[in-house]
């Protein structure tokens, strides 16, 4: 399993929902009494779906460090053999969690057996993220280093929407909604871009996705030119912010698919 860390998902989870919530209407949160939130991380989305419900919700997790990021009811678990009866919440939700799971199928099942009223899943499509840049090789540079790491990972890390894996665990009445997670660097730049910029220039934020990268098609050789490219391309953006002329856009589509367990 891949392991996060509760700097990285902050980061990466960044502004996600507050812009529009339209895509989780039909998760029907206004009437959920319990409701799971499963492989929460540091509770990104169950802050989400706490401020939408007046009901519980539980943060469940693989990782016992992340939660304790989350106030409020949590449990430790596996997304696939949760510890809660059949039947035993209106909702069994999960955001970025199936891309990162060999049979996502089974956390699927897993969700309708203790969901008596909806399950839902928050998934994107990681392979078409798009970042626009003002330093001009940004945002091809990124493409490529994620079209090598993608070749790497052994699970659906584009899984996006999952009506087949729904059908398959016989939910019906799916409804598939799409949202589009904008993160956006502009001036004046917060402490968290600052240090991420200055991280590219070393190259350490590469260097953790190597290992993925080697197992796919890319070459030491083409890793190391990859990285070189990686921290220029930091470098470039460290000196825009100095003159505060950096921005960059990036994009990460994301769906909520939702079924009735009835
Ligand atoms: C990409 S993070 C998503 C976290 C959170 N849902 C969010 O959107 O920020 C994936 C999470 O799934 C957890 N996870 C991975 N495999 C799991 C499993 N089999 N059971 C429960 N949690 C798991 C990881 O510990 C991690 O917190």
């Amino acid at each position: 399993m891949r392991e996060f860390t509760a700097e990285y998902l902050g980061a990466t989870r960044e502004g996600m929902w507050a812009d529009s919530r339209e895509a989780l209407q039909p998760l029907c949160l206004e009437r959920c009494e319990r409701a799971l939130d499963v492989g929460a991380g540091t509770g990104e989305l169950t802050r989400v779906l706490r401020e939408e419900s007046s009901g519980e919700v539980v943060a469940v997790d693989a990782d016992a460090d992340l939660l304790t990021h989350v106030s409020g009811s949590i449990a430790v678990g596996d997304a696939c053999r949760l510890s809660f009866a059949d039947n035993s919440v209106d909702l069994a939700v999960c955001q970025a969690l199936l891309v990162n799971l060999p049979d996502p199928g089974r956390v699927v099942r897993e969700f309708a057996r203790v969901a008596s009223e909806r399950t839902a899943v928050i998934e994107p499509d990681n392979s078409a993220v798009t970042i626009d840049s003002t330093v001009e090789a940004e945002g091809a540079l990124a493409r490529r280093a994620r079209e090598r790491y993608l070749a790497g990972v052994s699970t659906d890390a584009s899984l996006g929407a999952a009506q087949e894996l729904f059908g398959e665990a016989g939910l019906s009445s799916v409804e598939v909604r799409d949202y589009d997670h904008e993160r956006v660097i502009a001036p004046p730049y917060s402490e968290r871009a600052l240090t991420a910029a200055k991280r590219k220039t070393t190259g350490k934020s590469i260097a953790s996705d190597r290992e993925t990268m080697l197992v796919g098609d890319t070459t030491p050789e083409e890793y190391d030119a990859l990285r070189q490219a990686w921290r220029k391309v930091g470098r470039a953006a460290v000196k825009q912010m100095q003159d505060n002329e950096y921005r960059r856009r990036e994009v990460v589509p994301f769906y909520v698919t939702v079924g009735s367990v009835m």
